[in-house]
C-alpha cells in the first residue's frame, strides 16, 4: 500500500512527529510505502509529491512546523475535485491519503471520501476544540508558551504597576486560554462561551490592584463582551469562509483603562503560540496518532480518523470529528472563575 501524507491548515507543533510516526511504523511493521504532498490539499491537487523514506523522517519529531508544508487550500476549488484527485492519485500510484488537519481539512477529507477516495484522518489543532477527541497534539505546547509569556508580562506588569491583558488563540473555544491563563494565576479569563460584561471585567482589575497586584486579563480571541454578538474580525475570511480572529485584547485595553483609570496594555501573542519546538507530551500523543493511523489503513477504515479517548488512542468516523465543536464546559468555567479578582 503506498500513501500520501499531507498536512493542511494552520500548522502545530507535533505535525513532524505524527508523520515520523506513521512513516517508521508504516515502513517497518505494517508493509506500507509513503510519500508527502506539499502544502496540503494543495499538493494533492497538482499532484506536488516528495519523498517520504525513512531517513526523511530522522529527528524530526521535536522540529516545529512541517516538514511537507502546508496551507488552507480547498480541494474542492480551482483545478480540485474528487475525479481529479483520483487521477492525481492513480498517475502516481498512491493507493490512500492520511489527512492531517482540523475541522476544515477534515470536513474536506469526509466529502472526498463520501465521493469514493480512500482517506484516514490524524486531528490537528492548537485550539482543542475538536469534540472526538479528548486532547489534541500542539494544544499543550500552545498553552506552555502562552503561559512563559503571561509569567513575563507579569514582571513588567508589577514594575510599571499596569493591567497587562494578554490575548490568545482559540478561534471559537476559550481551551488555551483557560489553561494558560489558571496556569498564569490571571485576575480574569475571558472565553468565547462566557459573555462577560465591560464593568465585571474592571471589577476583578480593580480587586487585584487594590490587593496591590499588577492585574492580569486574559482573553481569548474569540471573546464577546456581553454587548457584541460577533467575535472580533478585521481580517476578512480564510479559504473556507471563516472570519480572521485577533485583535480583541487591544480593543479591551482602553475600555479597561477607561473604566479603572488603571494603565493598560495589551499583547496579541499570535503565531508564536503555534512555534517552535512541541512539549513532550505533545510529541508523545502525536508519534502516538501517526504510528496508529497507519494500523488503520491497514485495516481500511477509510473516513475514519485517530482520536485521544482518556490515555487510549480510538477510531472514529469523520462525521464524529465534525459533528460539533468542543467548548469549556460550564463547571471548568466556574472552577477557574473562583480564583478571579
Ligand atoms: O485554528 C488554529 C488557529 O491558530 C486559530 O487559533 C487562529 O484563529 C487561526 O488558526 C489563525 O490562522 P492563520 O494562521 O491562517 O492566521
Amino acid at each position: 500500500m503506498r500513501i500520501g501524507i499531507l498536512t493542511s491548515g494552520g500548522d502545530c507543533p507535533g505535525l513532524n512527529a505524527v508523520i515520523r510516526g506513521a512513516v517508521l511504523k508504516g515502513t517497518e511493521i505494517n508493509g506500507q510505502e509513503f510519500v508527502g504532498f506539499r502544502d496540503g490539499w494543495r499538493g494533492v491537487v497538482n499532484g506536488d509529491i516528495l519523498p517520504l523514506e525513512r531517513s526523511n523522517v530522522r529527528g524530526i519529531a521535536k522540529q516545529g512546523g512541517t516538514i511537507l508544508g502546508t496551507s488552507r487550500t480547498n480541494p474542492f476549488e480551482g483545478n480540485g475535485g474528487p475525479e481529479r484527485i483520483q487521477e492525481m492519485l492513480d498517475a502516481n500510484g498512491i493507493d490512500a491519503i492520511m489527512a492531517i488537519g482540523g475541522e476544515g481539512t477534515l470536513a474536506a477529507a469526509k466529502r472526498l471520501t463520501d465521493a469514493g477516495l480512500k482517506i484516514v484522518g490524524v486531528p490537528k489543532t492548537v485550539d482543542n476544540d475538536l469534540d472526538a477527541t479528548d486532547y489534541t497534539f500542539g494544544f499543550d505546547t500552545a498553552v506552555e508558551i502562552a503561559t512563559e509569556a503571561m509569567d513575563r508580562l507579569r514582571t513588567t506588569g508589577d514594575s510599571h504597576s499596569r493591567c497587562m491583558v494578554a490575548e490568545v488563540m482559540g478561534r471559537h473555544v476559550g481551551w488555551i486560554a483557560l489553561h494558560s491563563g489558571m496556569a498564569a494565576g490571571a485576575h480574569a479569563i475571558l472565553i468565547p462561551e462566557q459573555k462577560t460584561s465591560m464593568d465585571q471585567v474592571a471589577r476583578w482589575v480593580q480587586s487585584a490592584a487594590d490587593r496591590g497586584r499588577a492585574p492580569l486579563v486574559v482573553v481569548a480571541e474569540g471573546f464577546m463582551p456581553d454587548h457584541e454578538d460577533d467575535a472580533h474580525s478585521e481580517r476578512g475570511l480564510d479559504a473556507f469562509g471563516r472570519p480572521r480572529l485577533g485583535g480583541i485584547g487591544e480593543r479591551l485595553a482602553p475600555m479597561i483603562e477607561e473604566l479603572t483609570g488603571i494603565e493598560t496594555r495589551a499583547t496579541t501573542l499570535g503565531h508564536i503560540q503555534r512555534g517552535g519546538v512541541p512539549t513532550a507530551y505533545d510529541r508523545v500523543l502525536a508519534t502516538r496518532l501517526g504510528m496508529a493511523a497507519s494500523d488503520i489503513v491497514n485495516e481500511s477504515a477509510w473516513g475514519q480518523m485517530v482520536a485521544l479517548r482518556g490515555t487510549e488512542i480510538v477510531t472514529v468516523g469523520f462525521e464524529e470529528a465534525l459533528g460539533k465543536l468542543k467548548v469549556v464546559p460550564q463547571h471548568r468555567y466556574d472552577e477557574a472563575a473562583m480564583l478571579f479578582g
